[in-house]
């Protein structure tokens, strides 16, 4: 986390502590230890999300470089992570002689390290600019683009199903502010399938979600000297297949008061009281459309895994 980081998150903390019901944003699950662990979950035979985005990634690079036209273009990457699936369309770029920059945003530090680490080693001509920070800070770092080169967008991950639907609408719109009529935003859904299918991706027996979640707790402690005793938590996940939310609680087990040492503040909690920590959206294909024409997008095609559980919905601006 950057210095100018450091007071949000103890803002959104508290505020989010001190709010009825109790929620933390998702987005700061990703510290060091929160990547590690996202990458085990990501490794994770219940969490299909990966292997579906990566096959989808391997089958439309041909196609999305076709719809460049040739001209140089900037690939800008909303939350990248480690960028493992995205390497398979810059191994497709790069092998197709594609003029382009990667410019990979990330709130996590780490995440951009390990990324940079990654691609300059792989691919050290690929012009490499990084950004770190929240999403629309970084988005305003690198520019509007009105006088520069063509834009494709990628928010891959189901990272727009940490919104609601409401929210994903007013978020895309926002992005596409930052695009120019013709560029292109190419964004992971997960689909709406069998529940069970849903809820082991976010639940499974081997603890790694649990631990993921967790962890936010200890980063709480760690960065702002908090006295949260995990082993008084308990991490709870639902799904339901009407809304198609996913969503992840950290359940209080029993009284409990926490210290915020740093921040001189004290949280009491009630016996099994909740923090709504994440929501992971699930989507039908007919919301889909829709939310591409309530963004202001014009809705191009859908790429999908084999089992069709997942899918890349590509937009025009
Ligand atoms: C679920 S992971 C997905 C990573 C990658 N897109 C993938 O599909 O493997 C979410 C990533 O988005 C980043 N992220 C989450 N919220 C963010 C925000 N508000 N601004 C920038 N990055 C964010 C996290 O740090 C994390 O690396």
């Amino acid at each position: 986390m950057s210095n100018l980081e450091q007071p949000i998150f103890a803002k959104e903390i508290i505020s989010g502590l001190r709010a009825r019901p109790k929620q933390l944003s998702s987005k700061w699950f990703y510290d060091e230890r929160g990547d590690e662990l996202f990458r085990e979950i990501m490794a994770m035979p219940e969490y299909y999300l990966t292997d579906c985005e990566r096959e989808i990634f391997q089958k439309c690079a041909p196609e999305l470089h076709a719809l460049l036209e040739g001209q140089p273009f900037d690939l800008i990457e909303l939350g990248a992570g480690d960028g493992s699936k995205t390497q398979h369309l810059i191994e497709h770029f790069i092998a197709a002689r594609a003029e382009f920059a990667y410019r990979p945003i990330d709130i996590s530090a780490h995440a951009i390290d390990i990324l940079g680490d990654l691609i300059t080693r792989r691919w050290p001509l690929l012009p490499f600019l990084p950004v770190q920070g929240d999403y629309f800070a970084a988005l305003d770092r690198i520019g509007s683009g009105r006088s520069g080169r063509r834009r494709l967008v990628l928010f891959p991950g189901a990272n727009v199903g940490n919104f609601s639907p409401e929210d994903a609408a007013v978020f895309l719109q926002r992005v596409g502010k930052f695009m120019r009529p013709g560029d292109l935003l190419l964004t992971g859904f997960d689909l709406k399938k069998s529940p069970a299918k849903v809820l082991a991706a976010y639940n499974d027996q081997t603890g790694h979600t649990a631990a993921f979640n967790l962890n936010l707790l200890a980063r709480i402690n760690r960065e702002l000297g908090a006295d949260f005793d995990l082993k008084n938590w308990q991490h709870w996940e639902t799904y339901d297949p009407i809304s198609g939310a996913a969503r992840s609680f950290i359940v209080a087990q029993g009284r409990q008061t926490v210290k915020i040492a740093d921040l001189e503040e004290t949280i009491e909690f009630e016996p099994f009281e909740a923090i709504g920590v994440e929501i992971s959206q699930k989507y039908s294909r007919s919301e889909i459309k829709q939310l591409a024409e309530d963004s202001g997008f014009h809705f191009v095609k859908n790429f999908e895994d084999e089992k069709e559980w997942f899918l890349d919905s590509l937009w025009r601006r």
